[in-house]
């Protein structure tokens, strides 16, 4: 089979759907969970694509980020089955279980070699905090790629009203503070880091930071277009401190749009 030909991408998205439902059982709160991962991985593939062509990168690299796209949480499945949550802190690095998966099942038998790293060290650095240093400049390209397409596509499911109830916890909330160190962090132009939530809107706090860590004026623009973060900030009860939260968000989005964008047409 060519790599990355048209007939090997759509045998590859087949493989990807056939292990998806290999999971699928008569539990409903299990099956409902590898739905919204399988939809989750299809959609930031066609995020990542459309990524790929309006930066103008190659065929072959838009569809090995496709690739990378495809295979990034396939390690959410047995997660899931296994330890009945998508919390990494109490089960697995989803990552390095993707990487796993991708190795025991044979994903890339018809890849050559010299992309296999790339594609392995590209999904271990999804599911980092913040990376600060990269092999290279490929591995930073499709690094880059990913998270903004990964973090669109949350931020699509997070603020459903149908689907972000599976992936946020259940908690009444009329009044809201936002803690010292969070704000501090938006101050700082920082992502609020998992380890400072102790409740769901902290939680809906580190989601809005995600805009200190996109990589593309495309996908803020996304963003934008998508009104993801004013549904957040709809969710969470309004506050002094969360208005200057908001000024601050306008205001670095305005600078990013001043700034221009390194990537737009420079990786052809
Ligand atoms: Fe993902």
């Amino acid at each position: 089979m060519k790599p990355f030909g048209k007939v090997h991408i759509a045998h590859l998205t087949f493989r990807f759907n056939a292990l998806a439902g290999s999971y699928l059982s008569d539990d409903t709160l299990c099956n409902s969970h590898i739905e919204i991962k399988r939809v989750h991985t299809l959609m930031v593939c066609e995020e990542i694509k459309s990524l790929a062509e309006e930066t103008g990168l190659s065929t072959e690299k838009a569809r090995l980020a496709y690739i990378i796209a495809l295979f990034h949480d396939i390690g959410r499945f047995r997660q899931f089955q296994q330890y009945r949550t998508f919390d990494d802190s109490r089960s697995v690095n989803h990552a390095a279980l993707s990487v796993d998966i991708i190795k025991s099942d044979g994903f890339l038998e018809h890849i050559p070699e010299t992309f296999h790293e790339l594609i392995f060290q590209t999904i271990l650095n999804h599911n980092i905090p913040f990376v600060d240093g990269y092999e290279n400049s490929e591995t930073e390209l499709f690094t880059k790629l990913l998270r903004d397409a990964d973090k669109l596509d949350i931020l699509r499911v997070i603020t459903s009203d149908d689907l972000r109830h599976v992936l946020e916890w259940e908690e009444k909330t009329d009044s809201y503070r936002v803690p010292d160190t969070i704000l501090q962090r938006f101050r700082d132009h920082q992502i609020v880091t998992l380890d400072l939530v102790r409740s769901v809107n902290d939680l809906r706090m580190v989601r809005i930071s995600w805009i200190f860590d996109i990589n593309f004026s495309l996908t803020i623009q996304k963003i934008k277009e998508r009104k993801y973060l004013e549904k957040l900030f709809g969710l969470i009860p309004g506050s002094e401190r969360l208005n200057q939260i908001k000024t601050i968000i306008e205001d670095y989005i305005m600078t990013k749009k001043n700034e221009g964008d390194e990537y737009i047409f420079s990786n052809k």
